[in-house]
This record gives C-alpha cells, structure tokens and sequence, in this order.
C-alpha cells in the first residue's frame, strides 16, 4: 500500500503539469449505488461502435446518434453502458494525453445518452488488451500503472461536472487469470479511483462499477478486494453468455430451457449475490446471436436470464453489437419479442413463452415460435396445427394476423382455438396462408397478445429445402486461403442452423469430442469460426477448407436449417485433388 502511495504522488506531480483539476458549477445530487444500478434496468450497450478499433465506426457500425438513443429508450431500456475504447485516440507515452476530440466525442454521447433520460456507465473497453494486458508476456505494470492512472484522470477531468446519471467502470473484462493478475487489476481499481477524485469536479461522489478478471464472477469473488477506504458508491459488474455454445451457436447448439439448463444458470446468479449479499450488482454484459439461434430456445434464454436478474435483485445490460439494433434497416428491431421479455421481466412480469424442443437427445426440433408447413415438390396437405405454449399463469387475449401492411385480428373458435397448453391453427384459416405448392417464405407475423407479459411474435413459414448452385468443390492450397461462398436459395427462412463435416471414413472433421453429443450435436462446427451466411450464400471459412486440406480425405458437409429437421437438411462435398 506505501508502494502505491508514493506512485500515486508522482503521477500526481507529473500530470498536474499537463492537466487540471476541474471545479464544477452548480450541485450534484449524490445517488446510491442501488439506486443508480436499478435505474440502469434493463440496459442496452452499443457494442462495437466507439469501443471498435481505431475508429468509431472501423467495426462496421455508423456513429452514434442522439435518435439511436430515443430508440433505445423507445424498446424499454433505461440505462446504456458506454463501452470506450481509448488506447487509439491518446499519446503512448507519458503524459498519455487523449486526443481533445475524441474526449469530447465522448461527453457529446454522453450528453445524448442523459438527454434522453438515461442513465449511463462509460468505461474503458478494449483497453484491457489493447494497453493493459495483464496476462501479455514482459508486461509492464508500472507503466499500466501510470498510463491507467492519466487515462481516468483525464475522464475524470472532462466528464467531472456530469451530473449522477454518469457512473465509471475502469476496465472491461480485464485480462488473466491468477492471482498476480487479479492483484494488479485491485491495484489499477485503487489507481482509477485516485486518478477520478484527483481529477475534482463530483468525481468523488460519482457511481462506480468494479468488477474481476475478465469480468468472469468467480474470478472476481475469488481475487476482488473492494478497496477499503473508498468514498464512492460502489456496484459490481460480471458478464454473463452461459452456456456459450448455445449463446455463441456452437457445435449444433440449437436446443435450450430444460430444467436443468435453467437450474445451471440459476446456481450461477445466486452464487453472486450469495457472495455480495449486499452490494448491487449489475452484468453489463449479456446476450444471444439471433441470426443462427432457434427462435423460441433463444426466448426461453432471455426469460430465463432477466428473470434471473429480477430475482437476484441484478441489473441486466444487455449486448448488442448490431444484433438486435440495426440501424439501417426499415425496423431496427430485430427481434421485438426478446426486448418485451426483458422489459416485462425488470418489473418481475412473467411471460408466456413458445415451447420447444428441450431435449438434447432429440433426433429433430421442433418449435411453436413458427407455423412450418412445407411445399414444394413434396408439399404437405394443409392440416390443423397445434402448438404448446409455457403460459407462466397468463390467459391468451388475442392474435392479430399482419401480412405487409394488412393487419386484422383473427377469430377465436373459427381461425384458432385454446386446447390446454396448445393453440391450434385450423386448417381453414391456415390454408389462407400455406398450399401444398405455395411459393415458399415468411407469409405472415401473427401477434400474440396475452393477459400479462410480452407479446409473441410468431411467424407462419412455407418452407422447402434450400437450392445450392453447386455440391462440390476441390480445395487446394490456394483456393483454402479464401472462405468458399455457396450461392443458395434459402426457401422460407434465410437462417442457418449448423454444419456437420464427416470425411468419408466416417471420422468428424474438427472436434471429435462431440461425438459424445446428442445427435443434432455431433460432429457440428461452430459459427463464425467455421461456417456463416448472409441473404443468398452459405458461407464455409476458410479454416475448414484447411482441416480438410490437412486431413487430405474427402469430406462430406451436411448444411441444416430451421426447421431442424431431416428433410431441410443439404449435402455438400469437399474433396482434395486426388
Ligand atoms: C486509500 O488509501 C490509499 C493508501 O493509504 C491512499 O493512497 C489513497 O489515496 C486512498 N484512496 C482514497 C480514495 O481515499
Ligand atoms: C436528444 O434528443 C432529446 C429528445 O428529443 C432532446 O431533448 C435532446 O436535447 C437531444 N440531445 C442532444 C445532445 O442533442
Ligand atoms: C516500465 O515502465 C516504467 C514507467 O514507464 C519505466 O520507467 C521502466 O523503464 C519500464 N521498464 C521496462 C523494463 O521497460
Ligand atoms: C460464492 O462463490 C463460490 C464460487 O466461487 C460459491 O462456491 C459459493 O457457494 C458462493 N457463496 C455463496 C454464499 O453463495
Ligand atoms: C399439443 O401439441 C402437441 C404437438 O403438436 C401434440 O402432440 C399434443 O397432442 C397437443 N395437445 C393437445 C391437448 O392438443
Ligand atoms: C413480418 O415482420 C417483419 C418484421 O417486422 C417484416 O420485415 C416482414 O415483412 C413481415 N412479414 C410479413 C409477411 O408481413
Ligand atoms: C497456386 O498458386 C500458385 C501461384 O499462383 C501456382 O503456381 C500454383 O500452381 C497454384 N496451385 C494450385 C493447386 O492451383
Ligand atoms: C480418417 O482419415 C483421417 C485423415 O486421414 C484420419 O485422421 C482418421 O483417423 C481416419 N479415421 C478412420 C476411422 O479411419
Ligand atoms: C446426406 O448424407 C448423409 C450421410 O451420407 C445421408 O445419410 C443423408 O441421407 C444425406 N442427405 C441428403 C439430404 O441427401
């Protein structure tokens, strides 16, 4: 602790030189901790917008607008976390001066951020590898030390007059993963809150969020010491994706919300707050892909994780890097029944929930988050179709039928009716839809309204199996470098469910292991690191064009889509020259 202190005298002296304190006008009203977490819930992060790297907009997404913000608070949210990412945007030297434009970049988002009536945390985000990593061989701790201690100096200095809906979260996911590193991360904790006061302005009694090494709670309950002389109101942060093969579409991943499945994320949420009964706690990160996840598994998640939250007294900010946002398109929203789970679950609103497949040992899912009905050349009769809702107590009010600008509700006893946990589809009002040789897509939304909770979304979807334009292709040592683009024709769904890849031997291509897995999982790949689509492709990377390369066995690719099923199933082969 002396060590400490006499290095927080020098940077003190050196940085007076180069920064000032600030002195602020008018009040600030101090804020509890409690109080300001609760009025973050529920919490939306612009994801890899001013956190890309170097440039707010170097990730793909447009700058931040003071609309996205109305948005936002529009869909239910409360609060935002800011994640900042400032290692581009300052010296790399002593004194680390931030470049004044960026600086002020930030207060100006700020000010839209509060404008807005929102509360915000901003922190440092990509820093934590990009100029602090703690785990990086040779690392220079003293030099993190008084680069950390400038970098929230200076925040501190420009956003010190902010009034208390600005909280601070020195770092996010701090990297390591021992002991040592967890030590450096409480000292740099203790370092930034000595930079915010030093700095003046209300910074003394500002919200901040301290968390654990990759911002992983048993990390931070295993190696966090909350600094024992602080003055300022305190919460703590942990990021939450469990299980990540089903968040992140791993290895065929599609099937969630058995009992144990939820009681696994239960176990994790009251571990937390068993440890810090009586600080406020706040995941400023959680989330789902929503292209490749099966609709109603990922409602499960959602309402299982907010309600979580409500019951463990948690704030849930959620992720979202143009996933559920995005901008330019004619509904930003992507999935309007995942925002009205987590608003209704902050208020410990239950809500009535598409069943699904829960069993991993199932050979197909199936879901009521879609009407399927199947045409083409081996279209299917138009029948009755009955589908089992979880009805957590709620009464279904009403279902409004919208095809494009067509809206109309439908009639209960004629078009639908309520059997048990099931609502059937009659076959005469479904036939207004679906024939056994339609052209096949989404023919029409249908609102489900219920006596509490959100409203479901679900979509009536005449599907066929998708067309490649080709089934083969030989890889070489060239041609491997590139990711393979398929051009498709994606018949009802423009979504994919997994890959599996079997050479002809009968061995898997990557991660044996998941021979263990129940049969949808087998021999899957993984999203992103191995396959991908957009409107009119399936997209295999590269990496996997190399693992068959490297086997050098001829390999048969299985493409599956929703719904998972046999028959929307595509075979494609990858052969190395013989
Ligand atoms: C906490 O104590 C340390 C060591 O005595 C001191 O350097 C530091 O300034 C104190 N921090 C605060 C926020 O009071
Ligand atoms: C953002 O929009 C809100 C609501 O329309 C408005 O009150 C506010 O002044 C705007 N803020 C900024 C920083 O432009
Ligand atoms: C570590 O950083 C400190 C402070 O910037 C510097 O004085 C020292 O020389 C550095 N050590 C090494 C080994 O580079
Ligand atoms: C605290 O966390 C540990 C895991 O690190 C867990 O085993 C323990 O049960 C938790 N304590 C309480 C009281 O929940
Ligand atoms: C509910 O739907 C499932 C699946 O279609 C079906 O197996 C079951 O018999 C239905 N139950 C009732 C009461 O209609
Ligand atoms: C269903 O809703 C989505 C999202 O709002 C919209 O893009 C799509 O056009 C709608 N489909 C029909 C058939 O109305
Ligand atoms: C790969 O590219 C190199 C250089 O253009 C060429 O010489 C070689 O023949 C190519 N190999 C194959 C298998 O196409
Ligand atoms: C199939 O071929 C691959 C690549 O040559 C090899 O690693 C694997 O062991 C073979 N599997 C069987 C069952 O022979
Ligand atoms: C794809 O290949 C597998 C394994 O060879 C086979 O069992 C399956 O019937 C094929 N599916 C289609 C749609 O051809």
């Amino acid at each position: 602790m002396m060590f400490l202190a006499s290095i927080v005298i020098l940077f003190t002296s050196t940085l007076n030189k180069a920064f000032a304190r600030v002195t602020c006008d008018g009040n600030f009203s101090p804020i509890s901790a409690s109080a300001f977490a609760a009025s973050l819930n529920p919490g939306w992060n612009p994801g890899n917008t001013m956190d890309a790297t170097p440039d707010e907009t170097s990730w793909g997404n447009p700058i931040l607008v003071n609309s996205t913000f109305a948005n936002v608070k529009k869909a239910g949210f409360k609060g935002i976390r800011l994640p900042v990412t400032w290692t581009y945007h300052m010296m790399d030297e002593s004194p680390w001066t931030i470049n004044v434009d960026w600086i002020q970049r930030v207060s100006q988002v700020v000010d839209m951020i509060t404008s807005n009536g929102l509360y915000v945390l901003v922190n440092a985000h990509h820093d934590s590898w990009a100029s602090f990593d703690l785990a990086a061989n040779n690392a220079n701790y003293t030099r993190y030390e008084e680069k950390f201690y400038s970098l929230w100096y200076q925040i501190g200095e420009t956003l010190g007059c902010k009034s208390n809906m600005v909280a601070f979260e020195p770092l996010n996911e701090p990297t390591g993963s021992t002991a040592k590193h967890g030590a450096e991360l409480n000292k740099l904790q203790s370092i930034f809150l000595n930079a915010i006061r030093d700095a003046g302005g209300f910074n003394s009694q500002r919200v901040v969020v301290l968390g654990g090494l990759g911002d992983n709670w048993v990390n931070m309950v295993q190696w966090l010491d909350i600094p024992k002389n602080m003055s300022n109101p305190y919460a703590l942060t942990y990021h939450y994706y469990s299980p990540w093969d089903f968040s992140a579409s791993a290895w065929g991943r599609s099937i969630w919300g058995s009992e144990t499945d939820k009681a696994a994320i239960e176990a994790e949420f009251a571990a937390v707050r068993g440890n810090y009964s009586d600080i406020p706690l706040i995941v400023g990160e959680y989330g789902l892909e929503i292209k490749t996840t099966e609709t109603a598994a990922r409602w499960k998640w959602f309402d299982h994780i907010t309600q979580m939250g409500y019951k463990y007294s948690t704030t849930m900010m959620l992720w979202d890097a143009s996933i559920h946002f995005v901008v330019n398109s004619p509904d930003p929203w992507q999935d309007p029944t995942a925002l009205g789970i987590i608003s209704s679950n902050s208020r410990g609103v239950r809500n009535t929930l598409a069943d699904s497949t829960e069993d991993g040992s199932a050979q197909e899912q199936w879901t009521s988050a879609q009407l399927f009905h199947r045409s083409g050349e081996r279209g299917e009769p138009v029948t009755d179709q009955s589908l089992p809702f979880i009805w957590n107590g709620n009464k279904l009010i009403s279902i409004r039928l919208s095809i494009g600008t067509y809206s109309n509700p439908l009639t209960s006893g004629l078009d639908y009716m309520v059997d048990g946990n099931n609502i059937t589809f009659k076959s005469s009002f479904l036939s207004t839809l679906f024939s056994p040789n339609g052209t096949p897509g989404i023919k029409a939304n249908l609102t489900l309204h219920f006596s509490a909770g959100a409203d479901l979304q679900i979509q009536a979807v005449q599907w066929d199996t998708p067309q490649p334009a080709t089934t083969d292709f030989i890889v070489n040592e060239n041609n491997s470098k590139n990711d393979l683009y398929i051009p498709f024709e994606f018949k009802g769904l423009t979504k994919m469910a997994t890959v599996k890849a079997r050479l002809y031997n009968g061995s898997y291509l990557v991660d044996d292991w998941t021979q263990w897995l129940g049969s949808l999982q087998q021999g899957r790949l993984t999203y992103q690191s191995h396959w991908d689509f957009d409107s009119s492709h399936v997209i295999v990377k590269s990496s996997v064009l190399q693992a068959v390369l490297a086997a050098n066995f001829a390999t048969g690719l299985t493409f599956e889509f929703f719904p998972r099923v046999h028959a929307n199933t595509v075979n494609f082969t990858i052969g190395p020259v013989v």
